[in-house]
């Protein structure tokens, strides 16, 4: 299972990612692309780290995540801050939904890495493109296949915090190019630490692939940056966004 009990502190673990930089570039493909973007369809939400600040912005943003634990982190956030905004349990390879014509749809931070078989992103792609609107912006980020074959893959991390410790050992398969995560938690509780675990799979895509699938679903217009920039992604390149319009 993912995003389970790791939902509870995957906000407090990611305290190293800046979301206010992520939305800035967010904004900044935007602009650039000159797409009037008024509604936002968010794929893999999670804990809302950018619906929650695009909702702030005034967009009208819908946020979609398979995990309920991720979701109910995100509309607790909501709560607190005092935004309202819609997140649905579905599974994006499963889409269902009576709304077209959206000016943006987004996944950020890995959400299409989790998608293991071509067939599933392929449908995703597919349905994505019937939801846009004429000329809408389908934006999306994944971590390159140089980060999980090799920066990521067959590597152990750890980290030793004040109230949580973990461990994060990784597989990388050539043959099926997908990275077995095992992920071990100790979080503290009074003079204990109570151990969780969990199993995450990702697929490492290459770029080409991803272009080749956005192709047929109808996507002509693409363009892929390398690490929040607006340079042409290379070898190099840690997490690639690609930039697509209807
Ligand atoms: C690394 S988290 C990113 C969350 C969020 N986008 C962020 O930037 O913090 C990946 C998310 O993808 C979600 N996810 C994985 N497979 C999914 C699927 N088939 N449908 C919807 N969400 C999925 C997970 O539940 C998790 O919340």
């Amino acid at each position: 299972m993912q995003y389970n009990d790791f939902a509870f502190i995957y906000d407090n673990l990611m305290d190293n990612v800046d979301y206010d930089k992520w939305v800035e570039y967010i904004e900044k493909i935007i602009k650039k692309e000159d797409v009037q973007v008024k509604n936002i369809l968010e794929l893999a939400c999670g804990t809302g780290n950018l619906t929650i600040p695009f909702a702030k912005k005034n967009y009208d943003i819908l946020g979609i995540d398979i995990s309920e634990e991720m979701l109910s982190v995100a509309r607790e956030k909501c709560i607190d801050k005092g935004i309202e905004v819609v997140f649905l349990n579905q599974d994006m390879t499963e889409l269902d939904f009576e709304i077209y014509n959206l000016d943006c749809v987004l996944c950020a931070c890995d959400g299409f890495n989790y998608i293991l078989e071509n067939e599933d992103i392929q449908s995703i792609f597919d349905n994505v493109y019937g939801l846009l609107k004429q000329k809408g912006v389908f934006i999306f980020d994944i971590s390159s296949y140089n980060k999980l074959s090799n920066i990521l893959g067959n590597n152990t991390f750890g980290e030793n915090r004040e109230d949580i410790t973990y461990i994060w050992e990784n597989y990388f398969d050539d043959e099926s190019d997908m990275v077995e995560m095992n992920l071990a938690f100790f979080t503290r509780n009074g003079e204990y630490y109570q151990k969780f675990e969990e199993t995450h799979y990702q697929r490492a895509y290459k770029n080409h692939e991803i272009i080749k699938m956005l192709k047929k679903s109808g996507f002509e217009y693409i363009n892929v940056y390398k690490d929040f920039t607006f340079s042409e992604a290379d070898e190099e390149t840690e997490r690639v966004f690609f930039v697509c319009k209807k």
